[in-house]
């Protein structure tokens, strides 16, 4: 009996310890989510900085809309951000927000929209562009990248805006959040983002360590209102 105990005990603090352990973070507040901001060019929204080369603010207008059809807002509306990036890290444009009150090692999920708008050049009518993501860097490391949009096929293609997450484990209580336009191509990908906001992080699907313990401890249960029962 004493032995039946230890065990389902034992189960229990492995049941407890494993719910502990899973991501329980609470939302953090990013200032100016919806990247509201002047027009310009060259020019991060309000409460952003430009955190690498010039990011632009934009809205359907441009600037920058050098496409052959009209640009389409993001479901969040207003302005949003274009950003030119490539495979090299250093001349892709980003913009970065600095944010207080996160528990370190806790894991935090940002949500937003992103398109892949090309770019016609003006004086050559040339369709340029690349594939291309937004890469989540956090306190300057790499951290997370959302997925990888292809260039619209030709100018005329519809701007499509689609959502995505990128997580990150906190690393300090205050965190200096940068997201980057990238390509994996050397020319550049004029990438959108807008929207941008904290989410609860999604419970994952247990890890088969995870779902072996649990397995392990009803194996357990049944063991002992097995043994009961006799
Ligand atoms: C770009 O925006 C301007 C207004 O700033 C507009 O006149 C022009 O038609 C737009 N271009 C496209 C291709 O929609
Ligand atoms: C954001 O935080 C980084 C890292 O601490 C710091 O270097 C940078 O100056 C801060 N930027 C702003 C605009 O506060």
């Amino acid at each position: 009996m004493k032995n039946t105990l230890a065990r389902f005990s034992n189960s229990f603090l492995a049941i407890a310890a494993l719910t502990m352990l899973s991501p329980t973070a609470q939302a953090q507040v990013i200032a100016n989510p919806s990247l509201t901001g002047p027009v310009a060019s060259g020019t991060a929204p309000i409460d952003w900085f430009a955190w690498q080369n010039t990011p632009d603010t934009v809205d359907a207008g441009g600037p920058f809309n050098n496409t052959g059809v009209p640009w389409t807002l993001s479901p969040d509306g207003g302005t949003f951000v274009r950003g030119g990036g490539s495979s090299l890290f250093p001349s892709s444009e980003a913009i970065g927000q600095n944010i207080t009150g996160f528990t370190i090692g806790d894991t935090y999920q940002v949500f937003f929209f992103q398109t892949n708008l090309g770019f016609e050049h003006p004086p050559t009518g040339n369709w340029l562009g690349e594939d291309g993501y937004w890469e989540l860097v956090v306190n300057g490391t790499p951290t997370d990248t959302s997925t990888v949009l292809t260039k619209p096929t030709v100018a005329t293609d519809p701007i499509v805006w689609s959502t995505d997450t990128m997580t990150f484990v906190a690393p300090s209580t205050t965190v200096e959040l940068a997201f980057v336009s990238r390509s994996s191509a050397a020319l550049a990908a004029y990438m959108g983002i807008d929207g941008i906001h904290f989410v609860p992080v999604s419970p994952s699907v247990p890890e088969p360590s995870t779902a072996l313990l649990a397995m392990g401890a009803s194996l357990g249960l049944l063991a002992i209102s097995r043994r009961n029962r006799n």
